[in-house]
């Protein structure tokens, strides 16, 4: 009996020991396809400097759905109309949430804001304040006399420099930047003549940088061990901006408040600000609105609608410069149906279709997101009959889907009149053309977008003929998608050169000896290295992880470490546009824009 019962129990051991086993096991997962990814960095060394087009070109090779691997982070990329349809619809509630980024953590008070804040009652909230009190129709209508009044600005002000060069995209963000002021913040804020805490130049500096910051591949995101060293030195210039914008929203919160305790029981909400602040002390909301809350929210919307719209404009304006057809057929519309005595009114839209045919086009080739804001699995899932971990961050790739010759004939070319006498949606419905997102997650303000857009589009195109500065001819201008940082290229030639020269001089040529007296030109090396990687750094770096650390690593390593942190930084993977230099060379219309505040 003994013998029995023993045998018995160690029968029943063994089977609870091999279940065990079993469920310890690694499932086997059936994974989208993609490229092998090395120890530690994964797929990163794949990214070339504009981020989405290498994840173009990997799509090409590993087709609509695949998996790459950002340091420890499993990344899936959707690149067809089929998968944006599963990842944006189908599954959408799935994948409406946000990776956790150092973007999102030092910029937006923690997640505080709509972009980066988690799926959950929290965004939601926010989501709905947003669509029902800033962008719902009356409120956008009742705003259109802002529109008006800016876009009158602008256009004076061009019309005052006429046949003079200016930077386009600077008038391009006034006019964005005064429409979404006035309207989340009731006025201008950056006037000269307000007692500003920062000057309009400054805070298109921040903006810009925001809007860099927010875009880029933080390499601490996708390799948290080292995320402490900021070797891009990503986390400190986010740091700094977000101080910035804190002294600022600070001031306008303080100013809002002021005025709703001086006006007590008579006081009404008259912009977004006032709103958030009323909503704040609502007791009965589902989630608290903390100061905090108010304050992401509001740059939030600063940020999103202010780049956005001058980035499309601006490079709806250089593929017309590269083709005058355009611009001629577009001038015949608007001399048909406008005619040469007044200016473009938003209500005149449905009437022009070449103009808003271009507006769309500018935003089918060149997406503001060409990779949307990334979206994370909340739960494990199947997509195509491939296994999706909870966790794994989805990208899509709304660059290649706009460029999908399935869909689009000659695909690379600017060409409006591919849209005109076709039902054209922008607005999430229709997966091959995805400008603004769809789902859940999509963009809240697209609408306003869109009227900013077309609005300013079709006023400069009937006010203005254009023209690129003497020194231009229409092959210099470079159409290729630039981020800010590769314009920050010819800044770090500049240091190299400086370096040479004041090192070696002009009068000879450098020697294998020289090179511990070139910091700079040594670490634009390593630079390299550590980004596109070779099979013997990342040993060095799997075994040596510290020489990674600039106090203790060897000297070159060290070198490279504090270069990272202050001079080069990767790319982001947002599009800017071309940065036009242009030049007005006659009016138009003979009616100069009114400048009149509404009475
Ligand atoms: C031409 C103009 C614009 C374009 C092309 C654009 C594009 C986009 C895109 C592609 C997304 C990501 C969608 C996704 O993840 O599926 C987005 C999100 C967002 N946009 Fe826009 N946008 C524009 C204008 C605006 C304006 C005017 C505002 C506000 C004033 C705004 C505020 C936002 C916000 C807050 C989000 C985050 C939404 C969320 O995560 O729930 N955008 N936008």
């Amino acid at each position: 009996m003994d013998s029995l019962s023993s045998t018995y129990y160690a029968a029943a051991w063994l089977a609870t020991v091999a279940l065990l086993l079993l469920s310890l096991r690694p499932r086997h997962l059936n994974r989208p396809p993609g490229p092998k990814p090395w120890p530690i960095i994964g797929n990163l060394n794949l990214m070339g400097s504009l981020p989405h087009r290498s994840i173009h070109d990997l799509s090409q090779k590993y087709g609509e759905i695949m998996q790459l691997k950002f340091g420890s982070h499993n990344v899936v990329v959707g690149s067809s109309v089929e998968m944006a349809k599963v990842f944006l619809k189908t599954q959408d509630a799935n994948f409406a949430c946000r990776p956790k980024t150092a973007a999102g953590k030092h910029t937006t008070y923690n997640y505080s804001d709509m972009t980066w804040s988690p799926y959950g009652p929290y965004w939601r909230q926010a989501r709905k304040i947003c669509l029902m009190e800033l962008f719902s129709v009356k409120r956008l209508e009742s705003f259109e006399y802002i529109r008006v009044e800016e876009r009158n600005s602008m256009l004076k002000s061009i019309f005052e420099s006429a046949g003079k060069e200016f930077p386009l995209k600077d008038v391009l963000s006034t006019v964005s930047l005064n429409v979404i002021s006035r309207m989340v913040l009731g006025k201008r804020y950056l006037d000269k003549s307000e007692n500003s805490v920062v000057s309009p130049d400054e805070f298109k500096k921040m903006l810009d940088e925001l809007f860099l910051l927010n875009g880029v591949f933080n390499i601490g995101d996708s390799i948290p061990w080292i995320d402490f060293l900021d070797l891009q030195g990503y986390v400190k210039r986010m740091k700094a901006v977000s101080k910035k914008f804190d002294r600022f929203l600070e001031h306008v919160l303080d100013e809002h408040n002021g005025r709703r305790t001086a006006e007590g029981e008579k006081f009404v909400a008259t912009d977004m600000v006032d709103l958030l602040l009323q909503l704040a002390d609502d007791p009965n909301l589902d989630v608290k609105l903390e100061r905090h809350g108010v304050k992401a929210f509001t740059q939030d919307l600063l940020a999103g609608g202010t780049e956005s719209t001058a980035v499309t404009v601006e490079w709806a304006i250089a593929e017309i410069l590269k083709k005058p057809e355009i611009f001629k057929k577009a001038t015949e519309e608007l001399d048909r149906v406008i005619g040469k005595n007044r200016w473009v009114q938003e209500k005149d839209m449905p009437n022009l279709p070449y103009i808003a045919a271009i507006a769309i086009e500018a935003m089918r080739i060149h997406p503001v997101a060409p990779i949307l804001v990334p979206r994370r699995a909340r739960e494990d899932c199947k997509v195509a009959g491939y296994d999706i971990t909870e966790g794994t961050r989805v990208f899509v790739s709304v660059w290649t889907i706009g460029r999908d010759p399935k869909f689009w004939d000659k695909p690379e070319e600017f060409c409006p009149e591919r849209f005109i006498g076709k039902e054209v949606d922008v607005k999430g419905h229709d997966f091959k053309l995805l400008p603004f997102g769809a789902g859940r997650r999509m963009c809240p303000g697209y609408n306003l977008g869109l009227k900013v857009v077309q609005g300013t589009l079709a006023n400069l195109l009937h006010g203005f003929d254009w023209k690129l500065p003497n020194t231009m001819t229409k092959d210099d201008l470079n159409m290729d998608d630039l981020t800010k940082d590769n314009l920050d290229k010819p800044e770090i030639f500049e240091k190299a050169t400086e370096e040479l020269d004041w090192v070696i001089g002009k009068n000879r040529w450098v020697q294998e000896k020289d090179m511990p007296n070139l910091p700079y030109i040594e670490a634009i090396v390593f630079e390299v290295m550590l980004l596109h990687p070779v099979a013997q750094l990342v040993t060095t770096l799997t075994k040596e992880p510290k020489c990674l650390d600039n106090r203790e690593g060897p000297e070159v390593m060290g070198q490279t470490g504090r270069f990272l942190s202050r001079k080069i930084h990767w790319k982001g993977s947002r599009c800017q546009g071309p940065r036009l230099q242009i030049v007005t060379i006659w009016c138009r219309t003979k009616d100069v824009p009114r400048v009149q505040p509404r009475t």
